[in-house]
């Protein structure tokens, strides 16, 4: 089995500077490595990556941890996969290793991965020759079918259900899964397109319907325990390699732009499938890059749909850019229409968000009238104020000058007016983070948490730990003490990246693990430091006991308990 040490061994190999500079890009400013957090919603590099000790601290948020909290994190799959993964990076060999996949879902999985396979062989007899025939219409040949999954429901009314029965598969399961429903297949006669996770495991399907049909174009699986529209994005497994090496993203907003793209060779790419964005669906995009393409549909509400959901993304700290389609196209009818050339040229001529809303701003603009004129300029300095490039603000307030006929010193100065507005709002904001912040940790917690923080770079502090028996009073904070001292004890010194992995069945204390590790503190301490420390956790243990005895008294009718806990509230006080 893997032990403690076979893990470290494996933590050792890698070096975490290497590891997290592939997901973020990272800078060396004096002792630590820095980038943005990828974590919360990070603007400015709040995260650093000490080298020395392989650990990463976000000194915002407090996410912190060693190599395998980092993946198991931003891949989002358990410690055990993330083990897996890392082990396989260097090549060593986990004994006993069971796949996580295992989960109470297998189920699930399995009778998906069973439908996917079972529509994909229908496809290739001759019942599916009018469905190929329509798919070759639209220039998806039988290699793109094929890596796509795509698949065919039969034109008839139990096909999958005996086919999953004869493989011993009950109703009930299929029906919860929205296989099947009233004993009859809930794909029939479309066209299936595997939906799959992040991990790239099929979780439902979409069916479309591909001759005369009245029906309604696209029917998908329904919302079940592992499937929810809104929390996935197709193609979002099968894009992280490509989105690796072009170090951004194309968001498009259904299948079929996602799979002509990849006829033309751009496969880093994900759709909404219709949906609007998501939270979740930004953390996945904010997982593969924080360079984003929005790629919508280049009709009205196509268009609409970029300026709102560029904002979400841009708040969430990602770069956002747009590539505008002309004449109402969407991705996959723009290219037929156009070529593989004029789509790539397309992309790489893609506007900065800031600039798409300007040119957006211009719409339907009367520049006769007074009014609008000046609504517009003023809507326009207020997004240029905005822009974090002193330069670009230049130019484009020079360009806006141009082009209304208006002083270069008039929009300065109203763009300056905006400028400290935002400035202000911004203080506002910092101001109240950092209040809340205060009042949350006071003395005591702080006291508790750097007296922490020192036991596991100081063995002085753990053996006066040790001989105090120092209490903490919040439960995760005294067993995370109690953890560090029997670590100590059990493998003579504390590495603090092989410290978070033995914490990992402990999840409970990584809280205020993190909160200590995220502290800025000196690596010396004084004696009269610690004594400091242990006289402001006492008091605080001392009060707290004070408080429960009194509450205590005002229950016990019986006297004689009550002199008992008054003298023992009069001891107390006195320091006894
Ligand atoms: N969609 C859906 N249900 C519908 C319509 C659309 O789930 N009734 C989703 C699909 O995931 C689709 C996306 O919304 O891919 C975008 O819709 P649309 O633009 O209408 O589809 P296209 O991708 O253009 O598909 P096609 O070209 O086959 O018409
Ligand atoms: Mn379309």
């Amino acid at each position: 089995m893997n032990n403690q040490n076979n893990i470290n061994d494996i933590r050792s190999k890698i070096n975490i500077v290497d590891l997290i500079s592939e997901y973020v890009p990272l800078t060396k400013k004096g002792q630590y490595y820095w980038g943005i957090c990828p974590f919360h919603n990070d603007k400015n590099p709040s995260m650093s990556v000490d080298e020395k000790r392989q650990t990463y601290t976000c000194w915002s948020c407090h996410n912190s941890g060693n190599v395998f909290n980092f993946v198991e994190q931003i891949e989002n799959i358990s410690f055990k996969e993330a083990l897996k993964k890392l082990a396989d990076r260097v090549g060593v060999k986990l004994e006993g290793y069971q796949s996580d996949f295992s989960s109470k879902y297998t189920k699930y999985y399995d009778i998906y991965e069973l439908t996917a396979k079972y529509y994909q062989l229908m496809i290739n007899t001759d019942k599916g020759k009018k469905a190929i025939e329509y798919l070759e219409k639209r220039g998806i040949d039988s290699e793109t079918i094929k890596e796509f999954g795509i698949g065919l429901a039969l034109d008839e009314k139990d096909k999958l259900i005996k086919y999953l029965k004869e493989r011993k598969y009950d109703i009930n399961t299929l029906n919860d899964l929205g296989l099947a429903n009233n004993d009859i297949d809930t794909f029939i006669n479309r066209i299936i397109f595997p939906l799959d996770d992040r991990n790239g495991r099929i979780v439902g399907f979409s069916g479309r319907i591909y001759d005369n049909s009245k029906m309604s174009k696209y029917m998908n699986t329904k919302e079940t325990p592992i499937f929810r529209k809104g929390t996935c994005l197709y193609h979002y497994n099968a894009s992280k390699e490509h989105v690796r090496v072009s170090k951004y993203v194309i968001v498009m907003e259904g299948f079929m732009d996602v799979i002509r793209a990849s006829t033309i060779g751009i496969k880093n790419t994900v759709a909404l499938m219709g949906t609007a964005l998501t939270e979740e669906q930004i953390s996945l995009i904010k997982k593969l890059s924080l360079n984003v393409y929005l790629c919508l549909d280049g009709d009205n509400p196509g268009q609409d749909a970029d300026i709102h959901n560029g904002e979400l993304l841009e708040k969430a700290g990602l770069n956002v850019k747009v590539v505008c389609l002309t004449d109402d196209e969407d991705p996959d009818s723009y290219i037929l229409k156009y070529g593989e050339a004029k789509f790539k040229a397309l992309i790489d001529g893609a506007l900065n968000y800031s600039d798409f809303k300007i040119e957006r701003l211009k719409n339907n603009v009367n520049f006769d009238s007074d009014l609008e004129l000046s609504n517009y300029v003023n809507k326009v300095i207020k997004e240029i104020s905005s822009i974090n490039d002193e330069i670009r603000c230049e130019i484009m307030l020079k360009k806006l000058a141009n082009e209304t006929n208006l002083s270069y010193n008039t929009l300065e100065k109203k763009f300056n007016e905006y400028k400290n507005l935002n400035e202000q709002e911004r203080t506002k904001i910092e101001d109240n983070t950092i209040k809340r912040k205060d009042l949350k940790k006071d003395k005591y917690e702080r006291a508790s948490h750097e007296f922490i923080y020192y036991m596991l770079i100081n063995p002085k502090v753990i053996k006066v730990y040790d001989s105090k028996k120092l209490y903490f009073i919040d439960a995760n904070t005294r067993n995370l003490a109690a953890e560090i001292s029997y670590y100590y004890h059990e493998y003579g010194d504390i590495n603090i990246a092989d410290f978070y992995t033995y914490l990992n069945d402990k999840k409970e204390l990584l809280g205020v693990f993190n909160e200590v590790q995220s502290l800025d503190l000196n690596e010396e301490i004084s004696d009269s430091t610690i004594e400091e420390y242990i006289s402001v956790i006492s008091d605080y243990n001392t009060r707290q006991e004070i408080k429960r005895l009194e509450q205590l008294m005002k229950k016990v009718p019986d006297e004689n308990e009550k002199i008992e806990l008054l003298e023992r509230i009069r001891k107390l006080r006195i320091g006894e």
